[in-house]
Order: C-alpha cells, then sequence, then structure tokens
C-alpha cells in the first residue's frame, strides 16, 4: 500500500488542461459499423439491457501498453492505478458481450478487472466481496475497425451480498474514479464540463515502468440517458438520467520501461 501510495504521489503530474482537442483517431464509434456503445448484459429486467462503454484506451497509445500479453502491457498499466485481475482468477458473475463494429459481431468480454484497495496481490477478493469500481473490456480488432482501442464499460458496484448492482449515480462515479486514479487527482463533476473536451493528464507507475495518461472527455458517443441501461431503476440521482454521456477517451504514453517480467502477481 504505502509503496503503490509513494509511487502515485511522487510521479503524480496533476494538471488539468485546455489542450486542444486530438483529432479522434484512435478508435471507431461501434455504432458506424452496427455495433453498440452499450454492452449485453444477461438477464436483464426487462430484457436487452446493457451498461455504457463510458472509458476507451484509444489505439494511438504507445503499441507496448496496448498488449494484451507484455510486461510492460495493459495488464501492468492497470495495476499502475489499482486495477487487478479478479480475485484467484475466479469470475463472479455474468460474462457480458459488446459489438464494436469492427466486424468480429458480437463477443464476449476480454477480461473484468477489480478496484485492488491498495493491494495488488489480494485486494481484487475484497473488491468481490465488498463491492468497489470494476470494469470488463473488449479490444476493436476486427478486421473492418482493427484499431486497437480497449473500450471499456466502467461502474462501481454494491457488495456480493447485493448481487453486485451498481450503486446510485454508478457508471459517471466509477468512469471518474478511474480516471481520477489513472491521473493521480481527484475528480469531481465541477472538474468537467458537461458539454465535452475537458483534459485531465498525470502519471502512474508500476514495476518500473511509468505511464503518462492524458483523457479527454467526449460527448457525441452515448446520450446522457436512463433508457435501455442497465439497473435505470436505481442507479439515476437527482433527477439526472443514469449516465451523463460522456465518454472517458484515454491516451497513454510509455514514460519509461521496465526492464522485468510481467508485471501482474497473479
Ligand atoms: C462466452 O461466455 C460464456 C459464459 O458467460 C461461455 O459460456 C461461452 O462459451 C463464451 N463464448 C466464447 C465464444 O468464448
Ligand atoms: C490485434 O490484431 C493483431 C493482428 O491480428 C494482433 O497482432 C494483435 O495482437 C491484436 N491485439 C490484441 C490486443 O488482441
Ligand atoms: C481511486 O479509486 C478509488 C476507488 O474507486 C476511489 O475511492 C478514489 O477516490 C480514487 N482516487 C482518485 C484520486 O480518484
Ligand atoms: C483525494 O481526496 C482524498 C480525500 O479527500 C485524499 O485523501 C487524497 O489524498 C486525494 N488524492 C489525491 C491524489 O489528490
Ligand atoms: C441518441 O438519441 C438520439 C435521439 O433519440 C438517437 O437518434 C441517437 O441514435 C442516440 N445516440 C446514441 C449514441 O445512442
Ligand atoms: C429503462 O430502460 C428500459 C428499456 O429501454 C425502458 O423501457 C425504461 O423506461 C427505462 N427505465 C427508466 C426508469 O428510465
Ligand atoms: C533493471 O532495473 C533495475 C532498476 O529498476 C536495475 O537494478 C537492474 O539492474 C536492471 N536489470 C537489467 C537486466 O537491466
Amino acid at each position: 500500500m504505502l509503496s503503490l501510495l509513494l509511487s502515485l504521489s511522487i510521479a503524480a503530474s496533476c494538471t488539468a488542461t485546455t489542450l486542444q482537442r486530438r483529432d479522434s483517431t484512435g478508435y471507431v464509434n461501434p455504432a458506424d459499423g452496427g455495433g453498440s456503445m452499450l454492452t449485453n448484459a444477461p438477464d436483464t429486467y426487462p430484457l436487452g439491457l446493457g451498461e455504457p462503454l463510458n472509458a476507451i484506451i484509444v489505439g494511438t497509445s504507445d503499441s507496448e501498453v496496448l498488449s494484451l500479453t507484455g510486461a510492460g502491457g495493459l495488464n501492468n498499466y492497470f495495476l499502475s492505478f489499482g486495477f487487478g485481475g479478479e480475485c484467484f482468477g475466479v469470475h463472479v458473475g455474468d460474462a457480458q458481450t459488446a459489438n464494436l463494429g469492427d466486424g468480429q459481431g458480437t463477443i464476449n468480454q476480454t477480461a473484468e478487472m477489480r478496484w485492488d484497495y491498495y493491494n495488488p496481490s489480494l485486494g481484487t477478493c475484497t473488491e468481490t466481496e465488498q463491492g468497489g469500481n470494476h470494469f470488463r473490456y473488449w479490444v476493436q480488432n476486427g478486421t473492418s475497425a482493427a484499431t486497437g482501442a480497449i473500450f471499456m464499460a466502467v461502474s462501481e458496484e454494491l457488495p456480493l451480498s447485493q448481487n453486485h448492482d451498481i450503486i446510485p449515480n454508478g457508471y459517471n462515479l466509477g468512469r471518474d474514479w478511474l480516471v481520477g486514479n489513472a491521473t493521480s487527482r481527484n475528480i469531481t463533476t465541477s472538474d468537467y464540463s458537461t458539454s465535452g473536451g475537458t483534459q485531465f493528464s498525470g502519471s502512474t507507475s508500476y514495476n518500473g515502468w511509468t505511464y503518462q495518461t492524458t483523457v479527454t472527455y467526449t460527448t457525441g458517443l452515448l446520450n446522457a440517458t436512463s433508457v435501455g441501461i442497465n439497473h435505470n431503476e436505481s442507479v439515476p440521482v437527482n433527477g439526472q438520467p443514469a449516465i451523463d454521456g460522456l465518454v472517458a477517451v484515454m491516451e497513454v504514453k510509455a514514460l519509461q520501461k521496465g526492464n522485468g517480467s510481467s508485471g501482474s502477481p497473479k
């Protein structure tokens, strides 16, 4: 815990900037290829509800970071901001599917990651039991849109005893907390514009690798709505829709490359 906190605070270069918006290369809107920015959750009531793909790691990120297997790849990057694989590799809950409009059609999630409560070896077990932040992700890598982008469905969930339902406002909060973890700053709604364009940038480190993450809150991919959103009876707060429609578009660069073996302790 101490080492993670230290690396977060030392590595943190916390800036909210108003840089120019990047060209949106590095991912393709799934809707353009017949897909959707909503996942398909199994056994919803009514049937057919989904969860928003409310964060994207763009394909213009460094290729080492986008690797599913490399030492400095996605698993090490996720660990750098406190997310690990599932407790002892045991999957709790049903897999979801998504269609990223890349020609692969509707496919299972690649993996599900959970916040590790600052304990990279056992913390995701705490998350599984007590709830907390988590995400499922898919890779946009089919032949008709091989961008390599990682589409993530982020939400803050309730404890296992409450069936891992989503907390009130849990999609927006989960996204903001994940972005906060990845840029080493606390983010609240007053820090960004609901019309998009706000950027946050910061760095995190793990196992000798240091990553610079630049996030742009982006509109136009999802609507601000409750319609079609899983748990839309209990998630909306203060008369607002279940999701605010903003997607955290993240570009990640490897500032420093480690020399060690795989970063995953599991
Ligand atoms: C998708 O996941 C389900 C379990 O949720 C599994 O039964 C099925 O075999 C998986 N499909 C593929 C293609 O891996
Ligand atoms: C994406 O597809 C390319 C070409 O098939 C492959 O080399 C690469 O490993 C894939 N990336 C991921 C993250 O699956
Ligand atoms: C990191 O994530 C945790 C759990 O979701 C959250 O409580 C915390 O506020 C986040 N930290 C930052 C700096 O956003
Ligand atoms: C975020 O806020 C919490 C609670 O106020 C504080 O303990 C923590 O140090 C803050 N983290 C950062 C990175 O500013
Ligand atoms: C947003 O809502 C409008 C109007 O209902 C609809 O035409 C559009 O397809 C929706 N966009 C998304 C991304 O769901
Ligand atoms: C939840 O989504 C379903 C399906 O689109 C819709 O029929 C229902 O009205 C929504 N419920 C709320 C509370 O928005
Ligand atoms: C790897 O880096 C560490 C410092 O992080 C250094 O002590 C070690 O000698 C390096 N090993 C190799 C093989 O370069």
